[in-house]
Parts: C-alpha cells; structure tokens; sequence
C-alpha cells in the first residue's frame, strides 16, 4: 500500500472463533487508529467470527468453499468479493483456507497472515501439539506478508511463550493466542500508517529492508 493512504480499508477473513478480529476490532475503535474495518469474510457461514462483525456493526460477507468444486472457483469468488470493497489491506485472522497463487500474486504485498508457531519452524496444523512433542522449551506466533510460499511469506513479526511443565496442546493455544491479540494489532497499524511494505520478497520498514523480523518477549 502507498504510504500516503489516508484511512486505509481493512478486509479481515475468518474462519472461525473470531478472537483475533476481536482484538483487530478493539484495536481500530481506539480513536486514533489510521484505518477501518469495511468487512469482514467468511468461508464458514457459521463461523463466530461473523457474530463479532455483526455486533461491531461491520458489514459481513461469506464465500462457502463448499458450494464450490474447486479452489480456483472459490478463490475466484472470494476475489470478486474482496476487489469490490477496494481495500488496502487484507488480513487474515484464522483463515483455514490455502490460496490459489494467482489470488496471492493479485494481492502481493497487501495480505498479513498470523500463523500459531515460530516460524520456518511448524508450518500447516496441529502446531502446539508439534511444539510439545518435539520437546520445545519456547514456542509463539509469527505475522507475516503472505506469498505463493504456503505459511512462508516474508516474516514482519515474531512473539514467543514459554512452553511450561505440564502445558498441553490446548493451554499453549491459549498461551499464544494472548500474543497473537497483542502482536497483530501492533502490525496492523504499522501497515497502515504506512510504515510497512512489501517490495518484491523484502520486507521494508520505514523505507528500509528489515533486517530481522520484530520480536516480542512475554
Ligand atoms: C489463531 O490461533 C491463528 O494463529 C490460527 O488460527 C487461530 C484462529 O483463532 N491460524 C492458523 O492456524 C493459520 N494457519 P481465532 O479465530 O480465535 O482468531
């Protein structure tokens, strides 16, 4: 996005709970944020992440992947759906859905994506359960621009959590979940006031490469 956009348009997509569009929601009342919310998408017609966007008078639109035979058909949908809300930027929020590569080449550099573990390490699903059996001791959430590199897109951000005696895959969820509330607020807002970009597979901040992803301690 051109850092010179005046109040950004925002489209998050959703899978399911919604507790990250939650905190993107708080986040963005607070007077002072440079952007809004337009919509926020759904590929789950159920998903409670609708319910937030209702309550938070947002306008809601869904694109059921299973009306649809194919993921190009989808995609496409879900395209059309987002080209005609204009935004400037799109996160996604607990998005379980994988991207056809000309959806991510049509928006490189204007999709965030968080995703439950440090990445390179634990890409795809069951990444707490991985954590643990792998006998991490640190484990965490990483936002980053998203590319044709399934859950490997440029890395803005990194927060981590300790992983304790006697987690299980579920209290580590909730562990990074409350990292994730506070981390992708913070890379929303950069993006926005136009701080954060994406130039090629470099991540610029400031106008600068980033040298090494940000990262928050707990
Ligand atoms: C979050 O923990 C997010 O990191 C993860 O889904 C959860 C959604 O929670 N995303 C992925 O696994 C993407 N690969 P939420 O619906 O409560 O925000």
């Amino acid at each position: 996005m051109p850092g010179d956009v005046t109040n950004p348009r925002i489209i998050v997509l959703a899978s399911g709970n919604g507790s990250n569009l939650q905190a993107l929601i708080d986040a963005v009342s607070a007077r002072d944020f440079p952007g809004d919310i337009v919509a926020v998408g759904c590929n789950r017609p159920r998903a409670f992440a609708l319910e937030r966007a209702a309550q938070a008078g947002i306008e809601t639109f869904v694109v059921d992947h299973t009306e649809y035979d194919n993921r190009e058909d989808f995609d496409g949908m879900l395209k059309a759906e987002i080209d005609r809300r204009a935004p400037d930027l799109v996160v996604l929020a607990g998005f379980m859905r994988i991207l056809t590569t000309e959806f991510v080449r049509a928006f490189h550099g204007l999709v965030l994506n968080i995703h439950p573990s440090l990445l390179p390490k634990y890409p795809g699903l069951k990444t707490h359960f991985r954590a643990l059996e792998a006998g991490d001791k640190i484990h965490g959430v990483t936002v980053h621009f998203v590319t044709e590199d399934l859950d490997g897109g440029p890395t803005v951000a990194q927060a981590e959590v300790e992983i304790e005696e006697g987690d299980t895959p579920e209290r580590l969820a909730e562990k990074v979940q409350q990292q994730e509330h506070v981390l992708y607020p913070i890379v929303v807002r950069w993006f926005c006031e136009g701080r954060l970009q994406l130039h090629g597979n470099q991540v610029l901040f400031d106008g600068e490469p980033l040298p090494k992803p940000f990262y928050l301690t707990d």
